[in-house]
């Protein structure tokens, strides 16, 4: 496992994707467990599987499809990153966010981030989808901050500032976008976990005691990079079970991934009125 991934090894995966593709991406997008059939919409796409990127980290787990599709959406150029990869998967966090890095080398200036989260909110059903307003970065304060190691001062300063992990204005479009669609939406803190195992109900009486809203094992590495790198960013779970908090249930991949499929359609709503308000 490589710990800190170079300059050097960023632009080499961003120049493979400048070789495959005449678009210039604007706009990031990363989507998560069962939400990835969002990247069939693109059109115009120059398609790149992620094991023809150089340094890319390779997905291994069922419902990631890991391929990059670039093109045009919504009247946007896009570049959606079906399937990512975790850091259970054995990757360090600087390998996982390793696609924010080259997508910044690329000229992208904002990230849409969406993840599949259980609810630790109890009014919240699987099938919601949240805004994220905040994140509790656990990981990252235990540390596993993937802006460890060397500074990379070609992306921004050794102490980024983290106020607004999740950029205000992109929530008012999503809020705007929703509304449009007459998609409900929730609103909350985002935590991520390592995982792979899910949480235990003491878990998550203590998520709950912190402020959690909703929890997964993704999104916030994802998020301190683009911030470092002055990407604003927008996330978006997709609540796709109820967290477990007296133990009463089990949690499994197959539901969250089942939960998806109504997702989806919400997402798309969202994700596409926050384009075509750009
Ligand atoms: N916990 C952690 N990660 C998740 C969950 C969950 O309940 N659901 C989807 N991803």
């Amino acid at each position: 496992m490589q710990d800190f991934i170079t300059l050097e090894q960023i632009d080499e995966a961003a120049a493979v994707v400048r070789e495959r593709t005449a678009h210039s991406p604007r706009i990031g997008m990363i989507l998560g467990s069962g939400l990835g059939e969002l990247a069939n919409l693109v059109e115009e796409a120059d398609v790149i599987p992620a094991s023809e990127i150089p340094n890319w980290p390779k997905s291994t787990v069922a419902g990631h499809e890991g391929r990059l599709v670039i093109g045009k959406l919504a009247g946007q150029t896009v570049l959606v990153m079906q399937g990512r990869s975790h850091y259970y998967e054995g990757y360090s966090m600087s390998q996982i966010t390793m696609p924010v890095r080259v997508m910044q080398r690329l000229g992208v200036e904002m990230l849409f981030v969406t993840n599949a989260a259980g609810a630790i909110d109890p009014d919240f059903v699987p099938g919601d989808v949240m805004i994220l307003t905040d994140h509790i970065s656990l990981l990252a304060m235990a540390g596993m901050n993937p802006l460890r190691g060397p500074n990379l001062e070609e992306f921004g300063v050794r102490f980024p500032d983290m106020s607004q992990p999740y950029d205000r204005g992109l929530q008012k479009l999503a809020r705007e976008a929703a509304l449009e669609a007459n998609v409900p939406v929730r609103e909350g803190v985002y935590i991520c976990l390592a995982g792979p195992s899910y949480e235990s109900p003491a878990d998550l009486r203590f998520l709950r005691t912190i402020g959690a809203d909703a929890v997964g094992m993704s999104t916030v590495p994802e998020t301190i990079v683009a911030r470092h790198g002055g990407t604003r960013v927008l996330g978006i779970s997709g609540i796709s079970n109820k967290a477990n908090l007296d133990g009463s249930t089990a949690t499994t991949h197959e539901e969250v991934l089942e939960a998806g499929k109504v997702i989806v359609p919400k997402l798309k709503a969202i994700l596409m009125g926050v384009l075509r308000r750009l």
